[in-house]
């Protein structure tokens, strides 16, 4: 039986830092090193203060502090750490295409590519390669045949163990998993090999947590799961619209349909709109392999999700619009929130940053208030839509670090992301600060709408 004590795992991202540092913590006798391209992100890592690694999320900071130097190490020597381990994790990005065939829809598998034949041009020694970024189903297939046609002769076996870690919560989530996910082959070597990934969680995680599969069920179950909580979203979203227009509320509605035990409460919270790096690209990457297979009711149902969360955020944008008499050239629009959710400091395909860029159109000044988002991410984001020059995402939009000063003077507030925090804002102050009619739109339905009533604000929620 193969007993690992060795264990690389290349991507420092989101899913690899986090999903390693709890190996790491929970595996005292297991030598994890997370390597990676990007110099910059490993140094970070490896910053003596344990607050500045790159990536925000409660209780990391607590996990790599215990664990690092110790059995945790971060590193952008990636050979070595390849040659040392008995199991090399994938963890790196697989981002929407962005050219050729499949543009804008399937998964770019290039950089998956590359490191599997790094892996194969480096190895010495027998290895269990596993697949833990989110990857198109039978990308195994893909990553066998380099492994076997490129490498030194050496035995490896494939495995896909797709993350299921939300961002904000991903300690609690790797700690404490509702499952794990094993696909490997059925023959002796590709199940001595799914027991040996096996036996690293059962360190912490109860066995009967951890499913095991084939590859292609595992490859494809992670797709079908952020298809599933996607479609939800956009599911009560649509309903959101049509509560607007009926009297209906969305949060009413939300609760009397999820307490049936059939449908169950969550990710029934209306809002204006997902974001995230996963949802989108992996639905896109679904519905691009069913119309590879010629399955085209299954591609269309599920571009619909796609479809809807467009004109959630667009909605949201255009509202804004409509209630400020029509024009928001020249305003002050206060932005809180910049983050594609609370507790995260990830961007990616956050709603800000498609209803920054529609305000943006019509000329509305914005300025942004986000706890944990620098200047520079939110520059990089707008510039990276290509709508205009950099110079104009400038002058249009300033970020403020206070959020009182970011709410100062503004036409109305634009609640973007769900933080804890906005919750509590002294409102009063707020409202004296600001011009007036002096509006509010939440997008995440998280103040209370009464309250500020009675302030003063004219509030617009989702839904309601
Ligand atoms: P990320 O972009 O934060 O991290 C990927 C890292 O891989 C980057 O730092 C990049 O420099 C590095 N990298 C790329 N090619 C490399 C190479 N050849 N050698 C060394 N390093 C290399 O991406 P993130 O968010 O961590 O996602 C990784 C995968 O996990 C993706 O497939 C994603 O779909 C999946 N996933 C992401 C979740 C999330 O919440 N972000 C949740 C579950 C899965």
């Amino acid at each position: 039986m193969t007993k690992i004590t060795s264990i690389c795992c290349i991507g420092a991202g989101y899913v690899g830092g986090p999903t390693m540092a709890v190996v790491a913590k929970q595996c005292p006798h297991i030598k994890v090193t997370i390597v990676d391209l990007n110099e910059a992100r490993i140094a970070a890592w490896n910053d003596v203060d344990v607050n500045n690694i790159p990536v925000y999320e409660p209780g990391l900071s607590e996990v790599v502090a215990e664990a690092r130097g110790r059995n945790l190490f971060f590193s952008t020597d990636v050979d070595r750490a390849i040659e040392e381990a008995e199991m090399v994790f994938i963890s790196v990005n697989t981002p929407t295409k962005t050219y050729g065939a499949g543009k804008g829809m399937g998964a770019d598998l290039k950089w998956i590519e590359l490191c599997a034949r790094q892996i194969a041009r480096v190895s010495k020694t027998d290895k269990i390669i596993v697949e833990k970024s989110t990857l198109p189903v039978r990308t195994a297939e893909a990553v066998r045949d380099i492994l076997h046609n490129t490498g030194n002769g050496v035995n490896f076996q494939v495995l896909s163990n797709p993350e299921f870690l939300a961002e904000g919560t991903a300690v609690d989530d790797l700690l404490n998993p509702d499952r794990v996910l094993i696909g490997g082959d059925a023959n002796p070597e590709g199940q001595e090999a799914v027991q040996a990934l096996v036996d690293v969680y059962a360190n912490w995680i109860p066995r009967e947590r951890i499913l095991t599969t084939n590859v292609w069920s595992s490859e494809l179950s992670k797709l079908v799961a952020n298809a599933y909580l996607a479609q939800r979203i956009s599911s009560i979203n649509s309903i959101s619209e049509l509560c607007e227009k009926t009297e209906a509320n969305v949060n009413e509605v939300a609760r009397a349909i999820g307490t049936d035990s059939r449908i169950g409460p969550k990710f029934l919270k209306a809002s204006v709109g997902f974001g995230g790096s996963c949802f989108q690209k992996d639905i896109l990457n679904l519905v691009y392999i069913s119309r590879s297979f010629g399955l085209q009711e299954v591609a269309d149902y599920w571009e619909q999700v796609i479809i809807m969360n467009d004109h959630q955020k667009k909605r949201f944008a255009l509202n804004i619009v409509k209630d400020l008499y029509n024009t928001v050239s020249g305003k002050k629009i206060a932005f809180l929130g910049w983050a594609f959710k609370k507790d995260t400091n990830d961007t990616r395909e956050s709603a800000a940053i498609y209803v920054a860029d529609e305000l943006l159109n019509e000329q509305a000044t914005i300025q942004v208030y986000d706890p944990k988002v620098e200047d520079k991410q939110i520059y990089a984001d707008l510039d990276y839509l290509g709508t205009r020059s950099p110079d104009l995402n400038k002058k249009g939009v300033t970020v403020s670090e206070d959020p009182y000063a970011a709410c100062a003077d503004a036409h109305a507030i634009a609640v973007l992301t769900e933080w804890d925090e906005f919750i509590d804002y002294d409102w009063q102050r707020i409202y004296d600060g600001m011009l007036k009619p002096a509006k509010i739109f939440d997008g995440r339905n998280i103040l209370d709408h009464k309250k500020l009533r009675a302030i003063g604000f004219k509030v617009s929620g989702i839904g309601m």
